[in-house]
């Protein structure tokens, strides 16, 4: 095979002098094995994947309060936008929300070492570039999924961040990509854009375990219908023994992330940690060690009402908290009154956090009513 070049985290433009490795695990730093070992020690072992729309800051406080130990990251924020629009309402974020990684969006690597800086003052735990995101909006942009295709510029990227990153001394740089898009050979290029990321200096890979097909499917069709391949994501993880390693993709609840840990060092949960938001309650106890009692999801939604009092004080509305914890009840009974009255009530003017109880009494009226209908059945 014809030599590859890759980029090193010598600087963001330098071409660098190593090859395509083909040897069998990846070279590693010594920070970067000391920072894998704390990660899988001590951090990122559970994250809310980051999610357009969904993962805001109103949503990711009221996660914390579901779970004060998982990784929780913001929606995309597009490199430019972090440069040249509103910077605290794109990336301030209450103290008490970390750890939380900020994820951009971008393949222009001076434009992401200089977002990157931006993003050093809000202080943030990690910062994540977005290699797996197919929507066309994205892909115009050449970033998103269609960077698989050009792993030598994702590396430049990565030693770009990681050179802006440099001087705070904690902060991680990681990246979050698929398994490969279209027509590309999943084994060689997972393995080719880890291996320029690790040359670049990555802290640690989350992967997507499908392809993202770039022509004729939307980005929601393409979080469901190209396939699930969890083992080439184990098998990654095989080969680099030392690089964290995290998994998402298709990952329902607290069991399947346990049985995905034993493979591989973290796990990503996006649509079920949002829909069926209550798994999180447990995360700290079974995943971080936590003796702390459990949380109710009652215990939950009070903890939040300061914050969302200030935020009404400020101008804000209240449905942009409750179209967050409208799934905390999922699967309970009662949940569909709990959900009917702030659906409707939430978006009503002058809606305030009487309107959550409202909608919990309401719940426990309605579960009453039926348990007493069972009882006389
Ligand atoms: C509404 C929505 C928005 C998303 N936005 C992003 C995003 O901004 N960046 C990203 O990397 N992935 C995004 N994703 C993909 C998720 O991070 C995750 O990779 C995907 O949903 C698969 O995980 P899951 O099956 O656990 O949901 C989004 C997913 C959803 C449902």
């Amino acid at each position: 095979m014809a030599p590859r070049f890759w980029y090193s985290a010598g600087g963001a433009d330098k071409p660098i002098k190593t090859k395509l490795r083909t040897h069998e695990s990846a070279r590693l730093t010594a920070k970067q094995e000391l920072m894998t070992s704390q990660l899988r020690n001590f951090g990122q072992r559970i994250s809310v994947a980051p999610m357009m729309d969904w993962t805001d800051r109103a949503c990711r406080s009221f996660h914390r309060k579901l779970s004060t130990k998982a990784l929780l990251y913001t929606e995309m924020v597009v490199a430019d936008a972090v440069i040249h629009g509103h910077r605290d309402r794109l990336l301030a974020y209450p103290e008490h929300q970390h750890p939380v990684a900020l994820q951009l969006g971008g393949s222009d690597p001076a434009k992401l070492a200089e977002a990157t800086r931006v993003a050093l003052g809000y202080g943030y735990d990690e910062i994540n570039l977005n290699v797996g995101c197919p929507s066309d909006r994205v892909q115009s942009g050449t970033f998103g999924a269609c960077l698989m295709q050009t792993p030598d510029l994702v590396a430049r990227c990565v030693a770009a961040m990681k050179e802006a990153a440099a001087p705070d001394k904690k902060v991680l740089i990681t990246v979050k990509c698929r398994l490969g898009v279209d027509d590309q050979n999943i084994e060689t290029a997972l393995d080719e854009l880890a291996d320029g990321c690790i040359d670049a200096g990555v802290d640690a890979l989350w992967v997507h375990a499908r392809k993202a097909w770039l022509k004729g499917l939307s980005p929601k069709e393409n979080r469901d219908i190209p396939p699930l391949d969890y083992d080439r994501v184990y098998r990654l993880k095989a080969r680099l023994k030392n690089m964290f390693v995290g998994i998402n993709g298709g990952i329902a609840n607290l069991d399947e992330a346990e049985q995905h840990l034993a493979y591989v060092d973290g796990v990503m949960i996006g649509r079920a940690a949002y829909h069926d938001c209550a798994l999180l309650l447990d995360v700290d106890q079974r995943f971080y060690g936590s003796d702390a009692p459990l949380k109710t999801r009652h215990q939950v939604l009070r903890e939040m009402y300061d914050e969302i009092e200030n935020h009404l004080l400020q101008g804000g509305k209240m449905n942009h908290y409750t179209r967050h914890i409208i799934g905390l009840f999922h699967g309970q009974p009662g949940a569909r009154t709990y959900r009917q009255i702030l659906s409707t009530k939430a978006v009503q003017p002058g809606a305030g956090v009487g309107v959550i109880e409202e909608a919990l009494a309401a719940m426990a009226a309605a579960t009453d009513q039926l348990n007493r209908a069972e009882e006389l059945a």
